[in-house]
């Protein structure tokens, strides 16, 4: 293709449906970086907060779990198998033929490799048949904005708490594609946390979801159990240490451990998991001296980290927002809402029918 015309977005006009007034894209989006085949549409005017107009998901969890996590190789063949056949159930539920797609977005990064490949081939390959653009869209980015296709959407600026498997960090966001990390976890993830603690726990995969279960029945001040950086001035986390430290109390339970103490244990790491995260946050609200907090990230579908997060920032006047529960974890809508937003915006590079994904990526260069 190398010399070939990029294709460009058609021009506003012919959508404008429903009082959206003039230009107004259909988003295909499609997420292939972990283990959930995600692929959604987004309808969006020029202006205003885009809209879903349908949604499809698929979950590996079942199929790695009897490994105990993500096997690589596996997600990627997964991917091949399930892109197309969600696609098509996403049109037929829109209503829309592939003729009304005028952009085709896909995640290319941070994720697995090959799993992203998977989406990016798939992604520009079909822009390149309907003569539409492909582009790549930053899987935090997606993560972060998919409050604003929420009942209640966030305005800009705000502090954002993502807390996802593979990340958790507190952002600055100023604006689609403009934000400054102000901290992150310097080891281990929110959800790693979680899912560590969990297989420690005899819980399957993935944990977190089980852990929060469990956790129900059990005291959360039965262990006491670290809080790393908790009293540290910064906006880091660290969490390795707390699965060390349940590795050993669990050792130390053996195999005679009780449900009531194992219920216990589940309650006490997610208790500390959730009160550095709500303590940090807190501190990132009070440094930037904004009042609004977006969460996002498959770790913001937390019950216990909800609950304390609105209570707190209720305290102090702040607002919190989250995405609907079914856009916490990994999902195509977030990935077609990021790049509607930057086409919104003016943002949206013309690519090539080339592509390469970023398997590590940091937000702030997206
Ligand atoms: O955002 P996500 O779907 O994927 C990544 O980008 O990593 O997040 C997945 C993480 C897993 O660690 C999972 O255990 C955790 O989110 N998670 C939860 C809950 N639901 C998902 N952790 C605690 N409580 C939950 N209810
Ligand atoms: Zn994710």
């Amino acid at each position: 293709m190398t010399g070939a015309a990029v294709p460009q977005l058609r021009e506003g006009g012919e959508g404008g449906e429903g009082g959206e007034g003039k230009a107004a894209v259909n988003v295909l989006g499609i997420e292939s970086s972990c283990d959930e085949t995600g692929v959604a549409l987004v309808r969006a005017a020029a202006d205003g907060v885009p809209r879903l107009l349908a949604q499809a998901l698929h979950t590996q969890a079942a199929m790695h779990a009897a490994y105990g996590g993500v096997v690589p190789e596996l997600a990627s063949r997964d991917h091949i198998r399930r892109v197309l056949p969600l696609a098509r159930q996403v049109l037929a539920e829109a209503g829309t033929g592939l003729d009304d797609i005028d952009l085709v977005a896909y995640t290319r990064g941070p994720g697995l490799a090959g799993a992203l490949l998977v989406g990016a081939g798939i992604a520009v390959t079909l822009a390149a048949a309907l003569h539409r653009p492909a582009v790549g869209v930053h899987h935090l980015e997606g993560h972060l904005l998919s409050p604003f296709l929420s009942a209640d959407p966030p305005r800009f600026p705000f502090v954002a708490l993502l807390v996802s498997g593979g990340h958790t960090q507190l952002m600055r966001v100023e604006e689609v594609g403009r934000c400054e990390l102000l901290g992150e976890t310097i080891d281990d993830a929110a959800g790693e946390a979680f899912d560590k603690s969990a297989k420690l726990l005899g819980l399957g995969y993935p944990g977190g979801p089980a852990l929060a279960r469990l956790a129900a029945q059990g005291c959360c001040g039965a262990f006491a159990l670290p809080r790393p950086l908790l009293h540290k001035p910064n906006l880091d986390f660290s969490f390795a240490g707390l699965k060390t430290a349940v590795a050993v109390r669990v050792a130390a339970l053996g195999s005679g451990a009780t449900e009531a103490q194992r219920a216990d244990m589940a309650a006490s790491v997610q208790a500390a998991i959730v009160e550095v995260l709500v303590a940090k946050a807190l501190r990132a609200l009070a440094q930037t001296g904004l009042d609004r907090l977006v969460v996002s990230g498959g770790v913001g579908a937390n019950a216990e980290l909800r609950a304390r997060l609105d209570a707190a920032c209720a305290a102090r006047g702040a607002r919190v927002h989250y995405p609907e529960p079914a856009l916490c974890t990994d999902n195509g809508a977030m990935i077609a809402l990021a790049a509607a937003m930057r086409w919104q915006r003016g943002l949206l590079q013309p690519q090539p029918a080339a592509f390469d994904v970023r398997p590590r990526w940091p937000l702030q260069t997206a």
